[in-house]
C-alpha cells in the first residue's frame, strides 16, 4: 500500500525537508514547565516560547510528527471516542512551522501543493474545499486569486455570539497562550447537492489540516494582544489524513487500527462484538500506552486521574464485550508493532508499561466485582424499578465505580435513573468540596513581597527585627496576648515547611514569648504561625527567634535518611525508582516512590543494610548553590514536577548521594545512629511506601518489638529458638480442637433437636417450641432451628439462653408461614416485654434482651399472638 500510516508521516516530513524545514523530534508527552498544559495538545505545544518571542529557536522553518493527547480543557476528545469516527484520544499531528520567516501564501501554497500534488497525496483538487476566518480577507484573497478556489469553496467562519475571536477559525492552544485566525482544509466525503456542507457532520466532510497564523497572545480571559512576530503553526492529524488516503470511512479502518482492532479480537473470542467498545478499547490502550511510558501512574489528581480514567473506561468496555480476563496489559505488544515511529523507547519500556497496565487492571477488577456485588445486592431490595441517584454517587465516590457502568447494568436490568437528579447532586457535591478547599487555602495564605532570609543551616538562634504582622489574613502592626497570628522576620532559623520537612517549631521572645507552632513559607517570605502568650510584640522590635533544637535536630536525622534511602532503593532494588512523595517529621520518615514490582523481604532487609553502612562510614555532607542547569547537568536528583529558581542548593553525601534539596541536614551520617525500616507497602498502583525510624527512636522501636517477643517467650513457656516450632503447633492443635469441637458440636445439636421434638406443642396447626437451650452459640442454634423446621412443618421455634444476665433468643419460622406470621413479628413481642434489641427476616430472626425477663409470661403473649393470627 502506498499510503501506509508510516509511509504518509514519511512523506510529509520529507516534503518540507524538501522545502528547507528543519526535522524535529517530538516532543514529549508532557509539556514544558511552564506551560499550563497538562498534556501536550498540538504540534505547536514545543515551540510556545518562540511563537511568544521570549526565546529565538535556532532554525526559523521546521516540522514535526507530535504525539498528542486531548483529553481535557480546551481541546477535549474523550467522550467523542467511541461515538465519533474521526477522533483519537492518543494520535500523531502533522505539522510545519515558521518562526517568523514565511506567512499566509507560503504555509497555503505547501498545504495545496502536498495535498493535491500527484507526486504527493493526489487528492483530486474539487474533493477540498476551506474555512477561513471572516476578517481574514488576506487569507480569502489567497484562496481565491492564487490557489483559484472558487468562491463556492472557501466558508466564512464568524465569531460565536459576536463575542470577538471566539470562533472555530480562531485558534487557542488553551486558556492563555498563543493563538491567531486559521483556515482548514475539508475534504468533501460525498459530493453533495449546491455544494453546500454541514461542517460538523463527518458523513459529509472531514476537516483534514488547519493552518493558524499566530499573530497574538492570549493573557487572561478577555485580552488578546497581538505579537511582534508573526508565526504560521499547523496541524493535520496523521490518522486522519490516513483514512483519506486509504479510502476508509474512518480513523478505525486505518491500517494501524485495523491491526489493533483484530488482535484484540482474535485474543479475545469475542462473543458479543460491539464496534463502540472496541473503538474505545483501541484508542485508549494507544493512549494509556504512551502516557505510562512518560512516568505517569494511574492516580487520583492530575495527569495520573486522567491515566486512571482512559484504563478504565477501556476496561469497562472490556466488560461489555464480556471479556472474562485480564486482557489490556496483553495488548502493549499491538501497540509497541503498530508504532514505528519509537518502536526502539517502546521496547526498552515494555517490561515496565505492562505492570502498570496490569496493576491497575488488578485493582479495578477488585472495585469491578465490589460495585457489581454492591448493585447486585441493592436492586433485589429496589421497591419500584427506580435507583436512588445518591446509590449511584455513593458506588462512584467511595467505591471508585463508574457511572457509566452503572447505567449499563441499570439498562441491563430495567432499572430508571433520573439523569437529572444525579447531575444536579454531582454538582452540588463538588461545589461544596471546592468551597472547602477555598477555605482552607484562604485562612492560610498571606501576601507580602518581603524576603526574609533563612539562616537556619548552621545556627538555631539569632537575633532578628519584626517586620511584618499579620492577623486573620490582615496586616497588622502588632499582635497582643493570646492573639494567633503571622510574624515576619528579617532573618530566621526556623524552617519554612517544604520538600516533604515539616517546618520548625519555636518561640519568638522579646519580653514576652510568641511560641511558634508551625512555619510555613509565602513566596520569598517565612512566616512564623503562633500564639502570643502575654504582653505585646510589634513592628520593628528586636527579638530573639529560637528554635526547638531537639526536634530540629531529630527531623535532621530523618532528612539525610530520606537521601541514603533514595540511594539505597536504586542501587537494591536496581531499578530507576523515581519520588513521589516525602514527609519528613521528628518521629519518623516517610517516603514515595514508583515501582511497579513487589519488594521482597530480603531487599527490605539489604535497603536498611545499605543505609545504616553509610551511616557508619560517618561521611561529611557538603552543600553548595550553583546554577539549576549545572546541578542537572551533574546529575543531582531534582523533581520533575517541581519548580526551579535558576540557583540551587545542592547537598552530596560523597557520591552516594546528590540531591537538588533545600531541606536541613545532619553534618556527618554517624550522626543518625541507626535506621529501622518500620513498614513498607504499595500505597496504590505502581507506587511503593516506605517508613523509617532513626536513632534513638529507631532503637526504641527495635526494643519494643524485643520485648513483645520476651512477652511471647514467657506466656508460651519456650525459649527464642523454639518459638516459630511451638507457634506452629499450636495452630496445628487448634485447627485439631475446632475440628473435633465441631464434632462435638453436631452431636449435641442431634441430641438437642432429639429432645426439643419431644417438647412440641400444638397451637390449632401449628407446631410450637419455646425452650431454654444449653448451647451459647448462636451459629449452632441456627443450625438446630434449621433441622428441626425440617421435621414440624408447619412450625414455629423458639430457642434461648442465659449469658451475662441476658437472654438470647432465636426465632424461627417455617416458609409457609411467613405470610401471617414472621420471626420478626415475634421478635417485636419479645421486645414489648423485655425491650430487647434485635432483627433479622421472616424466617430466622434474632434479639437480645436487656434486662431480666419473665419467660413464661412472654411465652403466653406469643402463644395468644399466634392463636390470634389463624
Ligand atoms: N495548532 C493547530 C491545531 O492544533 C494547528 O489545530
Amino acid at each position: 500500500m502506498k499510503y501506509t500510516t508510516k509511509n504518509i508521516r514519511n512523506m510529509f516530513l520529507n516534503f518540507f525537508k524538501k522545502k528547507k524545514h528543519k526535522i524535529i523530534c517530538s516532543g514529549s508527552l508532557i509539556p514544558n514547565k511552564n506551560s499550563n498544559l497538562l498534556f501536550t495538545n498540538a504540534g505547536m505545544n514545543q515551540f510556545q516560547d518562540y511563537f511568544l518571542g521570549k526565546k529565538t529557536y535556532p532554525f526559523s522553518k521546521v516540522a514535526t510528527s507530535q504525539r498528542c493527547l486531548r483529553t481535557g480543557g480546551k481541546h477535549n476528545d474523550l467522550d467523542q471516542v467511541g461515538y465519533s469516527d474521526y477522533h483519537n484520544t492518543f494520535f500523531e499531528m502533522l505539522g510545519n512551522f515558521s518562526f517568523g520567516t514565511y506567512f499566509k501564501k507560503e504555509s497555503i501554497l505547501y498545504a495545496w501543493e502536498l495535498l493535491t500534488d500527484e507526486k504527493w497525496f493526489n487528492i483530486p483538487k474539487e474533493k477540498l474545499f476551506v474555512t477561513v476566518y471572516h476578517q481574514d480577507y488576506e487569507t480569502y484573497n489567497i484562496w481565491n486569486k492564487i490557489i483559484k478556489l472558487s468562491t463556492d469553496n472557501i466558508i466564512k467562519v464568524y465569531d460565536k455570539e459576536n463575542k470577538q475571536y471566539e470562533s472555530d477559525n480562531f485558534w487557542q492552544m488553551g486558556d492563555t497562550g498563543p493563538c491567531g485566525p486559521c483556515t482548514e482544509i475539508f475534504f468533501k466525503k460525498k459530493n453533495h447537492k449546491n455544494n453546500i456542507y454541514n461542517l460538523d457532520d463527518k458523513k459529509q466532510c472531514v476537516e483534514i489540516w488547519n493552518i493558524v497564523f499566530i499573530q497574538f497572545n492570549k493573557v487572561d480571559k478577555h485580552n488578546v494582544i497581538p505579537l511582534n512576530t508573526i508565526s504560521v503553526d499547523t496541524g493535520m492529524g496523521l490518522e486522519r489524513i490516513a483514512s483519506v488516503l486509504q479510502n476508509v470511512e474512518s480513523n478505525y479502518q486505518t491500517d494501524i487500527f485495523k491491526k489493533i482492532i483484530n488482535y484484540i479480537r482474535d485474543t479475545n473470542s469475542l462473543i458479543t462484538e460491539n464496534t463502540q467498545s472496541l473503538h474505545v478499547i483501541a484508542d485508549h490502550i494507544r493512549a494509556a500506552v504512551f502516557i505510562i511510558k512518560e512516568k505517569i501512574i494511574p492516580s487520583n489528581e492530575g495527569r495520573g486521574y486522567i491515566l486512571r480514567r482512559i484504563i478504565r473506561r477501556a476496561l469497562c468496555h472490556g466488560h461489555k464485550l464480556n471479556i472474562k480476563n485480564h486482557f489490556l496489559y496483553k495488548l502493549v505488544n499491538i501497540i509497541i508493532e503498530t508504532n514505528h515511529n519509537e518502536t526502539k523507547q517502546l521496547k526498552d519500556e515494555k517490561n515496565y508499561i505492562t505492570q502498570i497496565l496490569k496493576n491497575e487492571e488488578l485493582q479495578f477488577q477488585t472495585t469491578l466485582n465490589n460495585g457489581l456485588n454492591f448493585l447486585n445486592k441493592k436492586i433485589k431490595k429496589l421497591k419500584n424499578n427506580n435507583i436512588n441517584h445518591e446509590l449511584i454517587f455513593y458506588l462512584y465516590d467511595t467505591l471508585g465505580f463508574p457511572i457509566e457502568l452503572t447505567k449499563d447494568f441499570c439498562i441491563d436490568n430495567n432499572i430508571q435513573i433520573n439523569q437529572k437528579k444525579l447531575d444536579n447532586f454531582i454538582l452540588n457535591k463538588n461545589k461544596n468540596r471546592k468551597n472547602q478547599n477555598k477555605k482552607n487555602i484562604i485562612n492560610n495564605i498571606i501576601y507580602t513581597n518581603y524576603t526574609s532570609k533563612f539562616c537556619g543551616y548552621k545556627k538555631f538562634e539569632v537575633t532578628a527585627v519584626v517586620k511584618k504582622i499579620f492577623i486573620n489574613n490582615q496586616e497588622k502592626i502588632k499582635i497582643l496576648k493570646n492573639e494567633t497570628g503571622i510574624i515576619i522576620l528579617d532573618k530566621t532559623p526556623f524552617f519554612g515547611e517544604s520538600g516533604g520537612q515539616i517546618g520548625d517549631t519555636g518561640i519568638i521572645s522579646h519580653n514576652d514569648i510568641f511560641h511558634v507552632q508551625d512555619t510555613q513559607n509565602f513566596m520569598n517570605t517565612i512566616g512564623h504561625i503562633g500564639t502570643l502568650s502575654s504582653g505585646k510584640i510589634k513592628i520593628n522590635d528586636t527579638v530573639l527567634a529560637k528554635i526547638n533544637t531537639k526536634k530540629r535536630l531529630l527531623i535532621q536525622n530523618n532528612h539525610t535518611t530520606t537521601h541514603l534511602l533514595h540511594t539505597a532503593l536504586k542501587e537494591i532494588l536496581k531499578y530507576p525508582i523515581e519520588q513521589k512523595g516525602s514527609f519528613i517529621n521528628e518521629e519518623y520518615l516517610r517516603f514515595d516512590f514508583s515501582y511497579p514490582y513487589t519488594i521482597k523481604i530480603n531487599e527490605i532487609y539489604n535497603i536498611e543494610h545499605l543505609i545504616n553502612q553509610n551511616i557508619q562510614k560517618n561521611i561529611i555532607i557538603k552543600d553548595q548553590i550553583i546554577d539549576f542547569q549545572q546541578a542537572k547537568n551533574e546529575g543531582y536528583i531534582f523533581l520533575e514536577n517541581k519548580i526551579y529558581p535558576s540557583k540551587v542548593r545542592i547537598l552530596s553525601i560523597n557520591n552516594i548521594s546528590k540531591e537538588i534539596c533545600k531541606g536541613t541536614h545532619v553534618q556527618q551520617t554517624g550522626e543518625i545512629g541507626i535506621v529501622k525500616i518500620i513498614s513498607y507497602k504499595s500505597i496504590s498502583s505502581g507506587i511503593k511506601r516506605i517508613e523509617i525510624m532513626t536513632g534513638l527512636q529507631a532503637l526504641q522501636k527495635i526494643q519494643t518489638q524485643e520485648k513483645n517477643i520476651k512477652n511471647i517467650q514467657n506466656i508460651l513457656q519456650t525459649h527464642y529458638t523454639s518459638l516459630i516450632p511451638k507457634i506452629k503447633k499450636i495452630i496445628t492443635d487448634h485447627e485439631k480442637i475446632k475440628k473435633e469441637n465441631n464434632y462435638l458440636n453436631q452431636i449435641i445439636i442431634k441430641y438437642q433437636e432429639k429432645k426439643l421434638i419431644k417438647k412440641i406443642k400444638k397451637i390449632k396447626t401449628i407446631n410450637f417450641i419455646m425452650h431454654e437451650v444449653n448451647i451459647k452459640n448462636i451459629k449452632s442454634i441456627k443450625i438446630l432451628i434449621n433441622l428441626l423446621k425440617k421435621k414440624i412443618y408447619p412450625g414455629i421455634i423458639i430457642l434461648f439462653y442465659e449469658s451475662h444476665k441476658k437472654y438470647i433468643f432465636v426465632i424461627g419460622v417455617t416458609k409457609n408461614l411467613t405470610m401471617y406470621i414472621k420471626a420478626t413479628n415475634i421478635i417485636q413481642i419479645i421486645h414489648e416485654n423485655t425491650n430487647s434489641i434485635g432483627g433479622g427476616k421472616s424466617e430466622l430472626a434474632q434479639c437480645t434482651s436487656e434486662n431480666i425477663v419473665n419467660i413464661i409470661k412472654i411465652k403466653e403473649n406469643i402463644q395468644n399472638w399466634i392463636k390470634s393470627k389463624i
